[in-house]
């Protein structure tokens, strides 16, 4: 637990007596691993999401891998994404081949420009499919209808980066997380975001067979049907692809079911302390907000200014800096994804074909925002902040 004095971090679980009565159950139950716990988790985020199918993993890396490759990919397809978010969300594409396209971001809402995602998503192609892995950057919703609506070659498929997005709509009224537009949508349970189970993640689909690949992936690739154990015995298995081990837990699946039935009221908490937010950083010289035309609809995870940190005369090291000082976290989401080694020794330099990510990227800091977080507090991060950038260098 967090006390009012402490250091501010950017972001914080909230774990409460009910979560630690839950996980103390789970513990003390028959199993630990693969029991009901992590089946009633998983009905209860399906039911709560409106989709048919979920299967929790270890962590929301796992997740995508899982969902990249039940999804098949391969290096024939053309993979569209945005590069403003946790490596993960390309990697786990690029894990099986995927060369990644990057589509520039908008401004206003962090996420991938439509606009930029209609000139490329009914290119011809001479193999492969085309792939798009939208992200809801900071709990903002991607138009997935919209995306939908561009479509021409019906081979396309989506998959939705939702790590931040649990408890988010769209503007039609679904659940990010339903599928509505997609094939499979993943979601995070890290402490940062919006529910966590320690570590964990899952992905969602409506596809039944899918689902059957899914939980085959996550369970060493092993294969048992009823007609195996009729013909072989109660032992019987097979393996039909190498995989790896990628089950939550069942004390993992308690904290996760146990939060979830908090989450709408997460949400109401983060979106009142945004709404603050908001007020006491209005008209602040030099900053710039996402456009609240998106505020109906988000799940509120993170926090983001725009920062013109040249012209308040300081940067944005220094900016984090004397905010740590002042006892007050702060983060960066993300440093565009193209820029790491990893994908600039296989690509050209291509910052420059990302004006608005790399304006982006130099002016952005995350700024507190979790379920406990004070008002008080959030007037403390306002003030510091409005003083270190009118003091700036001098
Ligand atoms: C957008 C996005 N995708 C994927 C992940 C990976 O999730 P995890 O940390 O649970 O592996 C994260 C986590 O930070 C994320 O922010």
């Amino acid at each position: 637990m967090l006390d009012s004095n402490s250091f501010i971090p950017y972001a914080h679980q909230s774990i409460d007596s009910s979560d630690i009565e839950e996980v103390a159950k789970a513990l003390a139950g028959q199993s630990i691993t693969r029991g009901p716990y992590v089946e009633l988790f998983e009905k209860a985020v399906s039911a709560y999401c409106g989709v048919q199918y979920a299967v929790s993993f270890n962590s929301g890396t796992s997740a995508l891998i899982a969902a990249c490759h039940v999804a098949k990919l391969s290096k024939n397809d053309r993979f569209l994404t945005t590069p403003n978010s946790f490596v993960a969300s390309t990697g786990a594409a690029y894990l099986k081949g995927t060369i990644p396209t990057f589509l520039d971001i908008d401004r206003s809402s962090g996420n991938l420009d439509l606009q930029q995602l209609e000139a490329n998503i009914n290119l011809p192609l001479s193999r492969g499919r085309t792939v798009v892995l939208p992200v809801h950057f900071a709990g903002i919703p991607v138009d997935m209808e919209a995306i939908d609506q561009m479509i021409c070659n019906p081979d396309t498929l989506i998959i939705e980066d939702a790590a931040h997005a649990l408890g988010a709509s769209y503007p039609t009224g679904q659940k990010v997380g339903s599928c509505a537009w997609s094939t499979l949508t993943v979601l995070s349970f890290h402490p940062a975001k919006n529910l966590t189970t320690g570590e964990g993640g899952m992905v969602l689909t409506n596809d039944a067979a899918l689902y059957q690949d899914l939980c085959r992936f996550r369970n060493n690739g092993i294969e048992k049907t009823l007609e195996m154990v009729a013909a072989y015995g109660p032992w019987y298995y097979e393996v039909a692809e190498i995989t790896g081990n990628f089950h939550m837990t069942e004390f993992q699946a308690a904290l996760g079911l146990s939060q979830l039935k908090r989450l709408d009221a997460f949400i109401a908490k983060r979106q009142a302390l945004v709404s603050l937010y908001r007020e006491l950083l209005e008209n602040t010289p030099h900053l710039s907000l996402f456009s609240p035309k998106h505020d109906a609809y988000s799940a509120y995870h993170l926090f983001v200014v725009q920062i013109d940190f040249a012209a308040c005369r300081t940067t944005r090291a220094q900016v984090m800096e004397k905010l740590a000082a002042e006892g007050i976290g702060s983060q960066v989401h993300y440093i565009p994804i193209y820029r790491h080694p990893v994908f600039k020794s296989t690509m050209a330099e291509i910052s420059p074909y990302f004006p608005e990510m790399e304006t982006y990227y130099n002016q952005a800091l995350s700024l507190p925002l979790y379920v406990d977080l004070l008002p008080e507090q959030v007037e403390k991060v306002c003030k510091c902040l409005k003083q270190i950038l009118a003091v700036g260098h001098n």
